[in-house]
């Protein structure tokens, strides 16, 4: 038997399979130093706890809605405005199951097979994935370090064809921690619209942002934008809510419908009472972010005080989200070789960054302790400075 010819082409994720990797090695007593995550160390704060737990007591544990309860789509509809600018109804926004799911049901929704989709690389590592899945052809399009890791409008038209038929941006970004300003992204907007090109907008890391930057959503730049975006964000990295399973999608009209329909006939509703903790999330005290965000800034400047002080590793300062790349090409290693060794000789785990599509790079990511930090990156000082 052959598994569908679908599903042929289709990659395991390379970081759940080296954070389990990691994982393993802790649990064997291995004093292993785990960069490889991409979710927040943190707990989820109590009041978000209290209301799925106060939600469950109270028997609120049925099918609800399949695009999710009335008051968080409300709630979600709210934020869009007062944190973005942007207006969706509430009947344009569908709750999935995590922001992953949010992605895969706005590219489902769209994309016809042979459909080509520009994704920037490095690119967080699902979205070839399930453009192929779709039956869509990933189009990757390499981007330059000395522009932040961002693609330029030039490379964008480059990248065109007449099989386009989306742009993913995904800012602040994972891998890169990179963050498109204002112009940047109506540069980008501007050629979108002129060929009618479809905008995945993955606004995932918005809250987690650093030196002063500003989030700017896409949609917000004009009537054709907004029509032609995908909206995604979601509860698991702002409010350390991983395991919850709870993102959105927010879309035109046309889109809202097809999702609704699609997820009615595939996951149904996300969780009934984890939607009523992410409904805390949003309508209760914003410090417990404030408070993860000025941790997650002061290991970044820890991680990079550390880099700094390693020859052969190059960055980009990164402006947000919680991961950083060191580009590993002076060592003489692919990233692969780099992370597989590192592992082995320093019990340091790293993702490569081929993986993210470049194989210079590897990703850290800094949700981890600051002791964690400087005991990992003495050892890839060492490491580097042994090869
Ligand atoms: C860029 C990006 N988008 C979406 C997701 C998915 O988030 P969720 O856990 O809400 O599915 C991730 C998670 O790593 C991510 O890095």
């Amino acid at each position: 038997m052959e598994t569908a010819s679908r599903l042929q082409k289709l990659t395991p994720s390379l970081t759940l399979a080296i954070d389990s990797k990691a994982k393993a090695l802790k649990a064997e007593g291995v004093d292993v130093i785990n960069f490889g995550a991409g979710e927040p160390d943190f707990d989820t704060p109590d009041h978000i706890k209290a209301a799925a737990m106060g939600s469950l007591d109270a028997g609120f544990t049925k099918y609800t809605p399949s695009s999710g309860i009335p008051e968080l789509r409300a709630a979600i509809a709210e934020k869009l405005k007062a944190d973005n600018g942007l207006d969706y109804k509430p009947s344009q926004i569908i709750v999935n199951n995590g922001a992953k799911h949010s992605c895969f049901n706005a590219i489902l929704a769209a994309i016809e097979p042979e459909d080509e989709v520009i994704i920037p690389a490095p690119y967080w590592l699902s979205y070839p994935e399930m453009v192929k899945i779709a039956g869509g052809v990933p189009i990757i399009v390499p981007t330059k370090a000395e522009n932040g890791y961002k693609i330029t409008p030039e490379e964008f038209e480059a990248a065109m064809s007449p099989k386009t038929r989306m742009i993913i941006i995904n800012s602040p970004g994972n891998p890169t921690g990179s963050i498109y300003t204002k112009e940047e992204l109506e540069a980008l907007a501007e050629i979108a619209v002129s060929e009618e090109i479809l905008i995945l907008s993955d606004e995932i890391y918005e809250k987690l942002i650093f030196d002063g930057q500003k989030h700017f959503s896409i949609a917000t730049i004009s009537k054709e934008v907004y029509n032609l975006t995908f909206t995604v964000n979601g509860f698991s990295k702002p409010y350390a809510m991983t395991g919850w399973r709870l993102g959105y999608v927010a879309a035109p009209e046309w889109a809202a419908k097809a999702i609704d329909s699609l997820q009615s006939q595939t996951t149904s509703n996300p969780c009934s009472f984890a939607q009523k903790g992410a409904l805390a999330a949003y309508k209760g005290p914003q410090d417990c972010v404030t408070q993860m965000v000025a941790e997650y800034d002061a290991r970044r400047a820890l991680v990079i005080g550390l880099v700094e002080k390693i020859e052969k590793l190059t960055y980009v300062r990164p402006q947000g989200a919680f991961y950083i790349l060191l580009n590993v090409a002076k060592t003489g290693l692919t990233s692969t070789q780099f992370a597989e060794k590192l592992l082995d000789k320093q019990n340091v785990a790293v993702v490569p960054g081929i993986a993210f599509g470049d194989d210079e790079v590897v990703r850290l990511s800094y949700a981890t302790s600051r002791e964690n930090i400087e005991k990992g990156l003495k050892r890839i000082g060492e490491f580097v400075a042994g090869l």
